[in-house]
């Protein structure tokens, strides 16, 4: 069974007084949980007080992009073995807002993800279509694009450690979420094209999580899918309490019964 992650993406918010602030309170609160692999992916500047307040607890710490290369002339960007040495253990790869804002492609994902797994460090690869691809019945070709070639040149044994973040783009921040029927549907299609090109093994234990305008009130119909393995939730992980909630009623929906 693929026990359920949620992580939260600030995006840009939060300074490293906020963050260290919010993970103290956050540890004490989670620190019973378990059943749940638990993530915060603040600022670049914020992941090595995160981590290093996170020491030792259950929470794990995610940066929200990195550069391919190791080293050299690249001003403004950020290795994977750069965010190792900082703490984190896993990467945000992909992110709708980095695709549309910074002109991210697939071949940039791919060659993340690559470098992400080299630097040892989990990927989390965000995949989704947008409203427009939606309404022209194109889901299914996006995401069968955004797989093959993000994730192209992975093998077998590496899928299991990497997660998927299906999160529609027309539910981002928008308050509208996809149903839970809307979400099981993608993600099954997700897992039908691991299965196909990474194998029944790989596919199995790949965990593919939903993004986009997870709250406290739908998380519990949306992580009890059996295709959708957790969450990355964004608006709703900046504040401690709502993310709590979450991660308590995600759950509930995957194991059963209180924390
Ligand atoms: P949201 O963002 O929860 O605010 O919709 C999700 C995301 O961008 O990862």
């Amino acid at each position: 069974m693929r026990t359920p992650l949620i992580a939260g993406n600030w995006k840009m918010f939060k300074s490293v007084a906020d963050t260290v602030r919010y993970v103290k309170e956050f540890r004490g609160l989670v620190k019973d949980v378990t059943g749940v692999e638990i993530v915060v992916a603040p600022p670049f500047t914020a992941v090595h007080a995160a981590a290093e307040a996170l020491r030792n607890s259950n929470v794990g710490v995610a940066a929200q992009d990195l550069y391919w290369e190791r080293e050299g002339a690249f001003t403004g960007e950020i290795s994977g073995a750069m965010i190792r040495e900082a703490g984190a253990e896993y990467v945000i790869i992909g992110h709708s807002e980095r695709r549309t804002l910074f002109g991210e492609t697939d071949d940039a994902v791919n060659r993340k993800a690559q470098a992400a797994i080299a630097a040892g460090l989990i990927p989390i690869v965000c995949i989704g279509e947008t409203l427009d691809q939606r309404d022209r019945n194109e889901t299914f070709d996006v995401l069968d694009r955004q797989i093959k070639q993000g994730l192209d040149g992975l093998t077998g044994q590496q899928i299991p450690e990497l997660v998927i973040a299906y999160e529609p783009v027309w539910a981002i921040g928008t308050g509208r979420n996809a149903t839970p029927a809307q979400a099981q549907e993608a993600h099954a299609h997700i897992r039908k094209r691991l299965v196909q090109w990474f194998g029944a093994e790989a596919a199995e234990l790949c965990h593919v999580i939903y993004g986009g305008s997870v709250k406290p009130e739908n998380a519990r119909d949306l992580v009890s899918q059996p295709d959708v393995d957790g969450a990355l939730v964004g608006g709703a992980s900046l504040d401690v309490r709502a993310f709590q909630e979450i991660i308590s009623r995600s759950r509930t929906a995957a194991v059963g019964g209180p924390v």
